[in-house]
C-alpha cells in the first residue's frame, strides 16, 4: 500500500496524515476548506519541527514528510488512486454517511474504506456502501503522533484480510494495534467514558474539586492527565455525544451524563476549543488554571 488518503484535516485528520506521511506513505487530505487545509499543514509543520527539535526525527524525514502530502478540496479526485481511505471528519452519523456514499462511488473496487470514529458504529457506515466487508474502524488517539493505540474495530461484515491489512499497516506507522468488535464505544471510549464521567459526578455532588479529582487520579494512577483535564483535551462536546451513544446503545442508566457535563455543553464550556472547560486556557499560555466557576 502506497496510496492513502485521508479525510478531514481538524485535530485527527492533520494527525493522521502526519504519521502516514512521515513513514513514506503518499498522502491526499482533504477538507472541503482549503483554510482548513492551510492550518492542517502548518499545524503539521509545527509537529514535525518539534520532533526534529527533540531528535526523534531528522530534517530529511520532516522535509520528506511534507512532501508527501497533497492537499484537495474535491473528494473524488483524492480518493480516485487511493488505496486506503481513513475518513477523520466532524463526529456526525449524517455527515459519516455522505461522505461514504461519495467514497464508495468514486474509490477503486478495491479500495479499503477506514473510519477514525470514535463512537458511531462500523456497521451503521459500512451499510451505506456496496462493500460492507471492505470497511473497518482504524481508531487513532489524540494527540496522534505520540499515542502508540490503533483501536481497529471490525463492523459485522469486515473479512479477516482486510482486518489483517490494517494491523500490518498500523505496525508500519510504529502503532500497535489492537482488535475490537463493533459495539457502542468499542473498548476505549467504553472505558474512558465512565471514568471521565464519574469524576464530573465527583465534582457536581461535592466529593471534591476539580484539582483534588485530577490530582487523585495524576498520581494515584499514573495517568497522564487527569480526567477532567482530559476532556477538556477531547472536548466536552465530544465526551457527551460518545456517553450519550454509550447510553442509547446499551440502554443502561449507568452510561446517562451527568447533568454538569450536559450543562457545560450548552453553555458552550467545551475546553481547551473554546479557551475554557474544567480548566481555563489563555492563549499562549501553558499554565493550567481552574476555571473561575469550580475555584472554592
Ligand atoms: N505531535 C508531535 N509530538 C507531540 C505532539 C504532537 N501533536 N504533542 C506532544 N508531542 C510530544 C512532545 O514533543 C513530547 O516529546 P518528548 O517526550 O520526546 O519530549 C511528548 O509528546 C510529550 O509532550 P509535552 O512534553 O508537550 O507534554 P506532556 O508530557 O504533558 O504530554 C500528552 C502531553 C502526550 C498529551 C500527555 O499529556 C498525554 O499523554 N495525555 C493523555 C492523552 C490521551 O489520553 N489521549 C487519548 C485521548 S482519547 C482519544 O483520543 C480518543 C477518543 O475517541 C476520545
Amino acid at each position: 500500500m502506497k496510496n492513502i488518503c485521508v479525510i478531514g484535516a481538524g485535530t485527527m485528520g492533520n494527525g493522521i496524515a502526519h504519521v502516514f506521511a512521515q513513514n513514506g506513505f503518499s498522502v491526499s487530505l482533504v477538507d472541503v476548506s482549503q483554510d482548513q487545509l492551510n492550518k492542517a499543514i502548518a499545524t503539521i509543520t509545527n509537529n514535525l519541527d518539534r520532533q526534529v527539535s527533540k531528535g526523534a526525527i531528522t530534517s530529511e524525514v520532516k522535509e520528506s514528510a511534507l512532501n508527501n502530502i497533497v492537499t484537495h478540496t474535491s473528494l473524488a479526485a483524492a480518493v480516485k488512486n487511493a488505496e486506503l481511505v481513513v475518513e477523520a471528519a466532524t463526529e456526525n452519523v449524517d455527515l459519516k454517511l455522505n461522505i461514504f456514499k461519495q467514497i464508495d462511488e468514486n474509490a477503486a473496487a478495491s479500495c479499503i474504506l477506514a473510519t477514525n470514529t470514535s463512537s458511531i458504529s462500523i456497521t451503521k457506515i459500512a451499510s451505506v456502501t456496496s462493500r460492507p466487508e471492505q470497511v473497518i474502524g482504524m481508531h487513532f488517539m489524540n494527540p496522534v503522533p505520540v499515542m502508540k493505540l490503533v483501536e481497529i474495530i471490525n463492523g459485522y461484515a469486515t473479512k479477516k484480510d482486510v482486518t489483517n491489512t490494517i494491523i500490518e499497516l498500523s505496525k508500519q506507522l510504529g502503532k500497535v494495534p489492537c482488535v475490537v468488535n463493533d459495539y457502542p464505544g468499542f473498548i476505549a471510549n467504553r472505558i474512558l467514558m465512565p471514568m471521565i464521567n464519574e469524576a464530573v459526578y465527583s465534582l457536581y455532588e461535592g466529593v471534591a474539586g476539580v484539582e483534588e479529582i485530577d490530582t487523585v487520579m495524576k498520581l494515584g494512577m499514573a495517568h497522564p492527565m487527569g480526567p477532567l483535564q482530559l476532556a477538556d483535551f477531547i472536548g466536552l462536546d465530544v465526551c457527551l455525544s460518545i456517553l450519550n451513544v454509550l447510553h442509547e446503545g446499551f440502554g443502561n442508566p449507568k452510561y446517562a451524563p451527568c447533568p454538569l457535563l450536559v450543562n457545560m455543553v450548552t453553555a458552550k464550556k467545551l475546553g481547551v476549543k473554546t479557551g475554557e472547560g474544567f480548566y481555563t486556557y489563555a492563549k499562549g499560555s501553558k499554565e493550567l488554571m481552574v476555571s473561575e466557576r469550580f475555584k472554592k
